[in-house]
């Protein structure tokens, strides 16, 4: 075959695929030297070369699979560090990552295990013109194409093909559970009782939940009266209950919970204090707490800037006017930060009334108050 036939549809038709790749080379000015790197079909090396990579797969095959179980019936409901069935939520997260990243990774080092034992080194030097491609360049394109594949032996290799198709296929599985699985998953199962309504400030019936200070020594009780605080002045409390006095673990995990690190602040002088409708007897006089996780993505937005009575993220710059219900007045947080309703108790320490009205930190697309 010489480059002559290039223009004659027919003589085109008739051509085999072979002789269309060495046209198409021809045509092209290309110089291709193949060197075959797959040991002979059928020898002990080629057997254990085909069984070596299907083996990635098929471990592709069982992370992914570990991936949708794990993702389908490993506990997620939150669990408040110390109780019972914590240490299965909190390893919910890294358990996904490492069967998901397991999935990816192994399925990636078998094709690239596949591609190093079995493809044949070719080297290619070809010469680009610019403008559209003749007929005859797609034909002899999709030639080469199809060469390129049956070079690759896929088609003869039973047991690769299966665990190469096992593997993408549950891949793509574990691809879409995650995605989808989110929109399945209820957060507010459980109603009231659900994780993100509750926090450690929800008190039993008949208990008091003291204000606390964080101080260096989580068993240190130090709790807080109206006094303690110099009017504009900030101070970073946790919940107690007499019940936890002499519990160093519940002391410790009420500071090292997420929801419940709360700032309580003393206003300015001659502050005028707007709260947020429904929320007038949260305040006690010139006090006010509010939670100290910020609503755009969780940093502690604690630094407290008592000339313009703000309370400031560091983490990308948002702005809550404590004046007006801490709500957001810069920066990409958008709600404002749950406020704890607080008292003084016969005996004038600072005691909650209640939980937050709402869910603490990040907002998301259905959130909602109460
Ligand atoms: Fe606070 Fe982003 S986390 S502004």
């Amino acid at each position: 075959m010489t480059s002559e036939n290039a223009d004659d549809p027919d003589a085109l038709r008739e051509m085999t695929r072979d002789q269309l790749v060495e046209l198409g080379g021809e045509r092209d000015e290309v110089h291709v030297v193949k060197t075959p790197r797959a040991p002979f079909a059928g020898t002990k090396d080629a057997r254990w070369a085909e069984r070596s990579v299907a083996a990635w797969f098929a471990l592709s095959m069982l992370f992914a699979v570990a991936f949708v179980a794990c993702f389908v019936f490993w506990p997620d409901d939150y669990v408040v560090p110390g109780e019972p069935g914590y240490g299965w939520y909190a390893w919910n997260t890294p358990i996904l990552g490492v069967t998901f990243g397991g999935t990816v990774l192994a399925l990636g080092i078998g094709v690239i295990a596949y591609v190093k034992r079995f493809f044949p080194e070719e080297t290619a030097v070809q010469r680009h013109s610019p403008g559209p491609s003749e007929p005859v360049d797609r034909a002899t394109a999709v030639a080469r194409f199809a060469e390129a594949g049956d070079d690759t032996g896929i088609a003869r290799r039973g047991l690769v093909r299966r665990a190469v198709l096992g593997a993408a296929g549950l891949a793509g599985v574990a691809a879409v559970v995650l995605p989808l699985g989110t929109f399945v998953r209820n957060p507010w199962r459980g109603g009231e009782d659900a994780a993100l309504w509750v926090t450690g400030w929800r008190g039993a019936p008949g208990e008091t939940v003291y204000l606390r200070v964080v101080t260096s020594e989580p068993s240190e009780i130090v709790r807080v009266r109206p006094g303690d605080l110099a009017p504009g002045a900030m101070m970073a409390v946790v919940p107690f209950r007499e019940s936890e006095r002499g519990d160093e673990e519940a002391l410790l995990a009420a500071e090292r919970a997420t929801d419940t690190p709360v700032m309580l602040i003393r206003l300015p002088q001659d502050t005028r204090f707007t709260p947020q409708p429904g929320r007038e007897d949260f305040a006690y006089g010139e006090y006010v707490a509010f939670s100290r996780i910020c609503t755009h993505l969780g940093c502690p937005a604690s630094l407290y800037d008592t000339q313009n009575n703000t309370a400031l993220c560091p983490c990308h710059q948002s702005a809550f006017s404590i004046a007006e219900g801490a709500k957001p007045v810069f920066g990409p947080a958008t709600r404002a930060l749950p406020q704890l309703p607080i008292t003084v108790d016969e005996e004038g320490w600072f005691v909650a009334t209640g939980d937050f009205p709402e869910p603490v930190g990040p907002a998301f697309w259905e959130i909602r108050s109460r």
